[in-house]
């Protein structure tokens, strides 16, 4: 459809939303591509458009690139071979069948991609570990928030964490939403010199996705809305 005033052709948002969140991908492999400051700074400014309880607007997020995500990602890497890291604590234990088996379907799907066994404890460890090298990415991200803050707040950071990525998605860059950080908080608070009330939530890989890398074509697939969703009190 043409504008009429402008002459561009005019875009059907919904359709540019739903293509920008339809299309974002974790992506586990990078090209060597520098991403441009501004470009991170534009993304930053528009994941700051996230609702907030009371607008208190509680994510803090440290950017690193160069030398800086280097001896991040050194100080890591070391904790977690020197047992430094906490146990992991997102998931609980038991954790009901549901998700156990859903679970399990990522790891089948991940694992084939990469073609490693699920057996291969070592090569699954290696794996692990390039957690910690942000997937060869240009650019890391570390998600944290004030300790003092209920779960609600940690809320509002999931939101701007998702507006981040679908804008930068938009933009043309992946990204890789990363829990494996947490368990090194007292590690990356030190490298990045945190103020003593913040907490490490998660991390983030941002950069240009090698879209050649089998890793970086796996579909993990979505429950559809009706097991999910419970729509009462519409005209049938
Ligand atoms: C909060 C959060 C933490 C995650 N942590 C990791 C991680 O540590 N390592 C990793 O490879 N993927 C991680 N993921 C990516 C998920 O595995 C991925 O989002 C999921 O399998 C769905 O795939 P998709 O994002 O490609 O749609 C995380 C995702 C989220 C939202």
């Amino acid at each position: 459809m043409i504008h009429s005033s402008t002459g561009y052709a005019a875009h059907d948002p919904a359709k540019d939303v739903s293509d920008v969140m339809r299309s974002r991908r974790t992506v586990r492999a990078f090209r060597d591509q520098p991403v441009a400051r501004e470009l991170v700074e534009e993304v930053l400014r528009d994941a700051a458009a996230a609702p907030s309880g009371a607008n208190m607007q509680p994510w803090r997020v440290y950017v690193v690139a160069g030398t800086v995500k280097d001896m991040l990602c050194a100080a890591v890497l070391a904790a977690a071979r020197g047992g430094k890291g906490l146990p992991p604590a997102h998931l609980p234990e038991p954790l009901p069948e549901v998700f156990r088996s859903r679970m399990a379907d990522f790891g089948a799907r991940y694992y084939r991609s990469l073609g490693i066994e699920r057996s291969d404890v070592q090569a699954r460890a290696g794996q692990t570990e390039r957690n910690y090298f942000f997937f060869g990415a240009p650019v890391g991200l570390i998600f944290s928030i004030d300790r003092r803050l209920k779960p609600h707040s940690w809320i509002d950071l999931g939101l701007f964490a998702q507006g981040l990525m679908l804008s930068a998605k938009a933009r043309g860059l992946d990204t890789c939403p990363q829990v494996s950080f947490a368990p090194f908080h007292e590690t990356i608070s030190s490298v990045l010199g945190m103020p003593s009330e913040e907490v490490t939530v998660f991390g983030m890989s941002l950069g240009y996705g090698d879209l050649n890398a089998a890793v970086n074509r796996t579909e993990m697939p979505r429950q559809p809305p009706e097991s999910f969703a419970r729509l009462l009190g519409f005209p049938t």
